[in-house]
């Protein structure tokens, strides 16, 4: 299948469910999933992973209730990061062709679970803020179980509690969805579950005053 039948695909699985989930394999590429996945064992080993908050600024708090996974924000640095980041800026410009969303820029960081770790219920954007508009989560792991919990539970639009789908973390899948419209939760993985988390955002970075003048 071509990028353009994909990404066909992804928009209309974004407007008509708002939210849709496929193996992006052929697209990536084995190769470079395996980079991503080399990439974050290592962070993880190294403990260069830190405990993620809920909220933003000085209101950003971390609450062990809600979340309990470790997060390191990508920079693009490494080639595989590079690549990765082509591909989130293809997804990117090929939704705001399809859809008309206005996506300016994303940013991603990689997250673990490890055993015991959940993501109580949420949304990824407070309404009315236009700041997170779609959510895509990558998965980084081999022969992930039904068993090993840590899955991805999507809710249906616009409903707090009716089940839309389960995502299993396996290596090569993704997740897609509208971030203010569709509540999910990480279910305890019953082992380390790894994966990379991406915002698509309508905002651009304010510049600094200085730069104005
Ligand atoms: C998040 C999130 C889902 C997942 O990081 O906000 O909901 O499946 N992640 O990892
Ligand atoms: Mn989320």
């Amino acid at each position: 299948m071509d990028k353009a039948k994909w990404l066909d695909e992804f928009a209309q699985g974004l407007y008509e469910n708002g939210w849709i989930s496929f193996d992006i394999t052929p697209w990536l590429g084995p190769e470079l999933l395996r980079a991503l996945q080399q990439e974050i064992i290592v962070l993880d080993q190294s403990d260069a992973l830190k405990i993620a908050g809920i909220g933003r600024g000085s209101a950003l708090i971390q609450d062990r209730s809600v979340r309990r996974d470790k997060i390191a924000w990508l920079q693009g640095s490494t080639p595989s990061q590079a690549a990765l980041f082509d591909f989130l800026d293809n997804l990117r410009t090929g939704l705001n062709q399809r859809l008309f969303l206005g996506l300016k820029r994303f940013e991603a960081h990689y997250a673990t679970y490890h055993c015991g770790d959940f993501y109580k219920p949420h949304v990824d954007s407070f309404q009315g803020r236009a700041s997170r508009i779609v959510s895509l989560v990558l998965y980084l792991n081999d022969d992930w179980q039904p068993t090993d919990g840590g899955a991805l539970r999507i809710y249906s639009r616009g409903s707090e509690s009716d089940a839309g789908g389960l995502v299993l973390p396996e290596a090569g899948r993704v997740a897609l969805f509208m971030s203010e419209e569709i509540r999910h939760e990480v279910l305890e993985a019953h082992r380390t579950r790894y994966s990379l988390a991406c915002w698509f955002r309508q905002d651009v970075i304010p510049l600094p005053l200085s730069a104005l003048v």
